[in-house]
């Protein structure tokens, strides 16, 4: 199926300039089991999505990215694929998809899927044969099967561990062989040097690509190739990328040259179709340089920036992070993107309010520091000025243009992150910022459904941030965020060329596109550029004065830029 049109019409209704449409684009992502249930089983689905196209629409995003809606047992909330092709009947069905996609389209969305080629589910028909079949057989060459260590092969292969916490092996039940998984055990690694591996996910790409997505975003691209010989590494596989002199992405799982090879083969395949699709890689590498390698000339068009992500509440950090961000993409003709929250981190409103801003918990729970709900709010409300002013790409995690709060006094019994299973409960896990989303505050489930059930608990407080709390209420961070998305249009910000100017300690200060951007990160009063306020975090009551933790957007000449 080729919705030429459709793609055609999406370009249009958003006023393509010439330059590919996603080296500016804001891209939100859609984390399908907690944006919008439409049956009333607790899990959101594709229909709830569908129907909540002209909220997305309004907002004044580009595209959505939606995480995985696969066949799958859901043993990593989907990121454990048993059938490619396939939509998950608790998602709904492939007409669903498509009706979906056109809509979007029509809407004048793109669309982009996940893609997760690093592993499969043990339930993946290719597994259920490999874990039947014997040591050496052709169905285990497709994965990382080896021989145990020791006299019977009681010990693994070697000492990896796993991202989720334990090994990253499992024993085939009474067979001297195990398999290698970084994540959990339900997510058994591919073996990426079968030319059977390579040639099956490049069909699964055309299937989609068949049926009109606009791109994909790549998991865990970093770590399709696995060094020879999988040396013994003694550190821990973190998925979210410790400081940079730790290393912890740089061992024999991550990033090896070989992973290129395979982008430039599905970028010849994304060429052969028309309307731009682009593919963004999820890879947690350090430092920019080594991530630049995957947006070079015929690679992926993207990749993640989780160093502005996990960058401290800081103005010289921020900076730092953003000068070298721009320097390394331009380097190799990519756009930079920014993206300040996911389905994996703490969200960024909860983050900004603890008492080290920006600090990177892998979870919080009631015996942990509890954010400062308003601190966390305000500077979070100050970051979104300072992502959508910058040139390049930015990705929106679905709920933080509400202002969410991470859930973080979920009960240990709700959890279901096998990171929380897997570490017995010492790595708290990523459910608190998967919580289903509050439509409407007077519903039992907040408007996500059309009964009470909803998959994780919401908190008390998410009544206060739903949708129809802030709908058309001046000053609240949804018409914040639309607003502010509405100006970067405008000026043209995601198209223009970043210019610093000087400023007072802890604040930054810069124009784009004749927008003078100040973020004020400190708690005292600085001082307001000067022009017309287009936009503000914070009430400005002091004249000539920019709040603490605030951010505004100026102009002096308005006229020209309508
Ligand atoms: C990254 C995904 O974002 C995360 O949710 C998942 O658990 C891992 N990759 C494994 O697929």
């Amino acid at each position: 199926m080729n919705n030429l049109p459709t793609q055609a019409a999406a370009a249009g209704a958003r006023g393509a300039t010439g330059a590919e449409w996603w080296r500016n684009a804001v891209i939100y992502q859609v984390y399908p089991r907690s944006f919008a249930d439409s049956d009333g089983d607790g899990i959101g689905d594709l229909p709830g999505i569908t129907a909540r196209i002209p909220y997305l629409a309004r907002l004044g995003i580009d595209a959505v990215w939606l995480s995985p809606f696969y066949r799958s047992p859901q043993a990593d909330a989907g990121y454990d694929v048993a059938d490619y092709r396939a939509v998950d009947p608790l998602f709904g069905t492939l007409e669903d998809f498509d009706r979906l996609l056109r809509q979007a389209h029509a809407a004048g969305l793109r669309v982009i899927v996940d893609l997760v080629p690093n592993h499969t589910s043990d339930e993946h028909a290719w597994f259920q044969a490999a874990a039947g079949s014997r040591p050496g057989s052709p169905e285990r060459a497709r994965y990382v099967f080896r021989d145990g260590r020791g006299k019977d092969g009681e010990q693994p292969p070697n000492n990896w561990k796993s991202v989720f916490g334990g090994s990253a092996w499992s024993r085939v039940p009474g067979d001297r062989q195990w398999y290698l998984h970084l994540f959990d055990r339900k997510q058994p690694d591919l073996d990426w040097e079968h030319p059977e591996v390579r040639a099956e996910l490049e069909a699964v790409l055309r299937f989609w690509l068949d049926r009109g997505v606009d791109g994909f975003r790549v998991d865990v691209a970093h770590g399709l190739i696995k060094a020879p010989g999988l040396p013994d590494w003694e550190r821990q596989a973190a998925m979210v990328g410790g400081d940079e002199a730790d290393g912890v992405n740089h061992g024999p799982m991550w990033d090896q040259d070989g992973v290129h090879e395979i982008y430039r083969g599905w970028r010849r395949i994304l060429d052969q179709y028309p309307g731009q699709r682009m593919m963004v890689a999820e890879a947690w590498v350090r430092p920019q340089s080594r991530l630049a390698r995957y947006v070079r000339a015929g690679e992926m068009q993207q990749a993640f920036n989780f160093d502005y992500l996990l960058a401290p509440w800081d103005a010289a950090a921020l900076r730092r992070v953003i000068e070298n961000s721009l320097a390394a993409m331009e380097a190799v003709g990519a756009p930079a993107t920014w993206v300040m929250s996911n389905h994996d981190t703490v969200r960024h409103a909860s983050r900004l309010g603890l008492r080290r801003p920006g600090a990177r918990p892998m979870g919080i729970d009631a015996a942990g520091e509890q954010p400062d709900e308003v601190l966390g709010l305000r500077r979070a409300r100050a970051a979104v000025l300072l992502t959508l002013a910058l040139p390049g790409s930015a990705y929106l995690y679905q709920g933080e243009e509400l202002g969410l709060p991470e859930h973080t006094t979920m009960a240990a019994h709700h959890r279901q992150d096998p990171a929380f299973h897997r570490t017995g409960g010492e790595e708290i896990g990523r459910d608190g910022s998967r919580v289903p989303l509050p439509w409407q505050a007077s519903t039992p489930s907040l408007g996500f459904g059309p009964g009470a059930r909803t998959w994780l608990p919401q908190p008390d407080s998410f009544a206060r941030y739903a949708v129809d709390q802030q709908d058309g209420v001046p000053g609240s961070t949804l018409e914040l965020y639309r607003e502010a998305l509405r100006l970067r249009r405008t000026y043209e910000l995601g198209q223009g060329r970043l210019r610093w100017q000087e400023a007072e300690p802890n604040v930054v200060v810069f124009d784009n596109e004749g927008v003078r951007v100040a973020v004020n990160l400190g708690p005292r009063e600085a001082a307001l550029p000067a022009g017309e306020v287009l936009v503000s975090s914070q009430p400005l009551d002091t004249p000539g004065r920019l709040p603490g933790n605030a951010a505004v957007w100026t102009v002096l000449d308005r006229v020209s830029k309508k």
